[in-house]
């Protein structure tokens, strides 16, 4: 029996509830990957990311096996494989076929293709039919997510992005928030990048609240309205990401955090 879960959630476009902080499970692989997922879930996550470039949904959807279908939110996305109409309802019926689930609670298209609207399409229908519970989008910018919302039909529930303290793209979420498309972070620690986890700023707030820079950088991407899927492997890492909900960033706290936005991705994208 899973204990209750102490976080937030976001209710999406279609009125679904997802939570705040989901699980990343980019490069965790076999075994590893299963342990890392149920010490996840443990801890109080209830969302967990893949994706079929990441080759281990079979293992998240083992670990999920565990627990009550209906406790766990699983996105997975579709990438260059399943660029097409056809191509992608292919793809929509491996990802179930690998989560071994008759339904997942979100597939994004993992990056923008030629042929994004077609995917997206094979996902309506499929969303339609209730074996996907909500659709969106990952690594679209503004002007891409503008083009595309003009042609989807349904709007993307989600749109996943790179964003951390030092490229939280907060004009991007305005945008997003205005149309109704909920933002989600990818990389929300920026994997570490540009000497994250030793950064003063965040250091010096953590030390406030008893919190590591970890903590105080997610919990920013929360408090301004962003969903953060931070991934680790040791088990005291995963349970600290977790741990955001017993304290509140003050202005002034979110004030000192802004100026270390440079405006740039860390990754080479957008
Ligand atoms: N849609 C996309 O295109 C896209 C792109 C990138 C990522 N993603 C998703 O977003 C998830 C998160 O991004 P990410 O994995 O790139 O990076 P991340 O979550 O920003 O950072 C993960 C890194 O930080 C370390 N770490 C985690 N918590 C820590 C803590 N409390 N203290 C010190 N180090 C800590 C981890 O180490 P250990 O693992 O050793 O614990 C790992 O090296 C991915 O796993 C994936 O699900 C999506």
């Amino acid at each position: 029996m899973l204990k209750t879960s102490i976080q937030q959630s976001v209710k999406l476009n279609n009125n679904i509830q997802m939570p705040m902080v989901g699980f990343g499970t980019y490069s965790l692989l076999g075994e590893n990957c299963i342990r890392c997922v149920s010490e996840a879930i443990e801890a109080g996550y209830r969302l967990i990311d893949t994706a079929q470039m990441y080759s281990n949904e079979k293992e998240v959807g083992k670990a999920v096996s565990h627990y009550k279908r209906e406790d766990i939110f699983i996105t997975t996305k579709l990438y260059s494989p399943s660029a097409g109409y056809s191509q992608a309802k292919d793809g929509i019926q491996k990802s179930l076929d690998n989560l071994q689930t008759d339904y997942i609670d979100l597939i994004l298209i993992h990056e923008p293709y030629k042929h994004s609207l077609d995917m997206y399409r094979a996902m309506t229908e499929e969303y339609q039919k209730g074996r996907i519970k909500s659709i969106g989008i990952s690594n679209f910018n503004s002007n891409l997510y503008s083009e595309f919302i003009k042609h989807c039909g349904v709007l993307p529930a989600i749109n996943q992005v790179e964003s951390h303290v030092f490229f939280p793209q907060l004009k991007l979420k305005q945008i997003l928030s205005e149309k109704g498309t909920v933002m989600q972070a990818w990389s929300p620690l920026a994997a570490g990048r540009n000497n994250f986890f030793d950064n003063h700023i965040l250091k010096r707030i953590g030390l406030q609240y008893g919190k590591t820079s970890a903590q105080i950088g997610l919990k920013y991407l929360i408090q301004v309205g962003i969903s953060v899927i931070p991934k680790a492997s040791s088990q005291d890492r995963i349970k600290s990401n977790i741990d955001l909900f017993d304290f509140e960033l003050t202005d002034d706290d979110i004030h000192s955090i802004k100026p270390l936005d440079r405006g740039k991705s860390l990754f080479g994208w957008y």
